[in-house]
């Protein structure tokens, strides 16, 4: 319901306060969303100075932590200013992502529009011209169906970090960290690798049989949870047909689809099926998006979901201290290091 009917802003608005703004209430927190969305000038100038070969997820981890040091409201930790601190780096995030594309191939800065949402303005940075309307809707779909899922990798990171009463720029980087693995929000971009090494819709399901027979994983498949067909994929997959319809280039869908029919007549029955990361590179391949971009995108829609469990959990909080099974030999002697062999 919300993919069809909301938007990022209203989203994140639900997810931090508990409850569907009212129209006022979602103008105020809209304005507020676009006024933090500016970098601090040393953090703008530090993306020129940073090299253009690291993957932008590190990118972000460093540009995250750089604006914590000139937050205004960095020692603040009561909710308010734990808030504002939110709002500031869900708005600071895809300004980060877009300002670091711009500096690496060696264009001008586009500031943010204040005048475009928050999907809009993304594009609008990363392109230099305002999106179309109904791109700009599917780019904001795709923020909201991927702002929060739940105890995520991700967003248990931030949850362990959070709950040694460390702050909430620290949790998130920790997020961001583990966002970064291929078998989590890492994926998407491998599944567009994956589509280009395949390379055409006769080579697909050879090459899916031959990963299934070396027991390769196969990007954009399966989950810790859902062992059915995640409802989100299924939406990404409607808006990858209808882009790959209106840019007359059906490569990668009709290579997609047939990997998913392998996939499911293969391991459907364990469970495998297309997730989140499968449709939603092609979506914004079309959307002009570089690829490896795709996962700082998952992040900036992730971030609000971050923060909302964070501000949640820490309400009542108790550190993670998880416990382990010692399975090692009960007793080992202690020989001198002039004995060891
Ligand atoms: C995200 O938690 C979240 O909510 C995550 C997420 C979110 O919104 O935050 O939904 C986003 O991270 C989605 C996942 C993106 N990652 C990938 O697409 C990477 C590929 N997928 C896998 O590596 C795997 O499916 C995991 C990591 C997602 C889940 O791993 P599990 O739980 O270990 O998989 P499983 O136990 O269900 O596997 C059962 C069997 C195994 O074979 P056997 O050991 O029984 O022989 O299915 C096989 C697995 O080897 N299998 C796969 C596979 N996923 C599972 N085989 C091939 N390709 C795959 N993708």
């Amino acid at each position: 319901m919300l993919a069809k009917y909301s938007t990022y802003e209203e989203t994140s608005y639900l997810l931090l306060y508990g409850e569907l703004p009212t129209k006022e209430a979602l103008e105020e927190f809209s304005t507020k969303m676009r006024r933090l969305r500016d970098l601090p000038k040393k953090v703008e100038d530090c993306l020129r100075e940073l090299p253009p070969h690291p993957h932008p997820m590190d990118i972000l981890k460093v540009a995250v932590s750089h604006a914590a040091l000139y937050d205004p409201d960095r020692l603040r930790c009561c909710r308010e200013g734990v808030m504002r601190k939110v709002i500031r780096i869900v708005s600071q995030i895809p300004t980060i992502i877009a300002y670091y594309h711009q500096t690496r191939s060696g264009q001008e800065i586009i500031p943010p529009d204040p005048e475009l949402g928050h999907a809009a303005n993304f594009l609008y940075m990363l392109h230099g011209k305002k999106p179309e309307e109904e791109e700009a809707r599917i780019f904001d779909i795709a923020l909201i169906l991927h702002a929060e899922h739940g105890l995520n990798a991700s967003t248990f990171a931030a949850m362990v970090t959070a709950s040694t009463l460390s702050d909430i720029n620290s949790a998130i980087v920790s997020a961001i960290s583990a966002l970064k693995g291929s078998l989590h929000g890492g994926a998407n971009e491998r599944v567009l690798k994956m589509l280009d090494e395949i390379g055409s819709l006769d080579k697909a399901e050879k090459y899916v049989l031959n990963a299934l027979r070396v027991k390769r994983r196969v990007m954009g498949f399966g989950h810790r949870v859902y062992k059915t067909y995640d409802p989100r994929a299924r939406i990404l997959k409607e808006y990858a047909e209808y882009l790959s319809n209106k840019y007359n280039d059906r490569k990668y869908i009709e290579i997609g689809k047939k990997i998913e029919e392998v996939m499911i007549r293969e391991l459907g029955k364990k469970g495998i099926f297309p997730n989140v990361d499968f449709y939603s590179g092609i979506v914004y391949h079309f959307l002009g998006i570089p690829r490896d971009l795709f996962t700082p995108v998952f992040a900036m829609a992730r971030s609000v979901g971050w923060a909302a469990h964070v501000c949640e959990y820490t309400t009542n909080n108790r550190i993670f201290r998880p416990r382990a099974y010692y399975i090692g030999p009960e007793y080992v002697e202690y020989v001198p290091i002039e004995k060891r062999r």
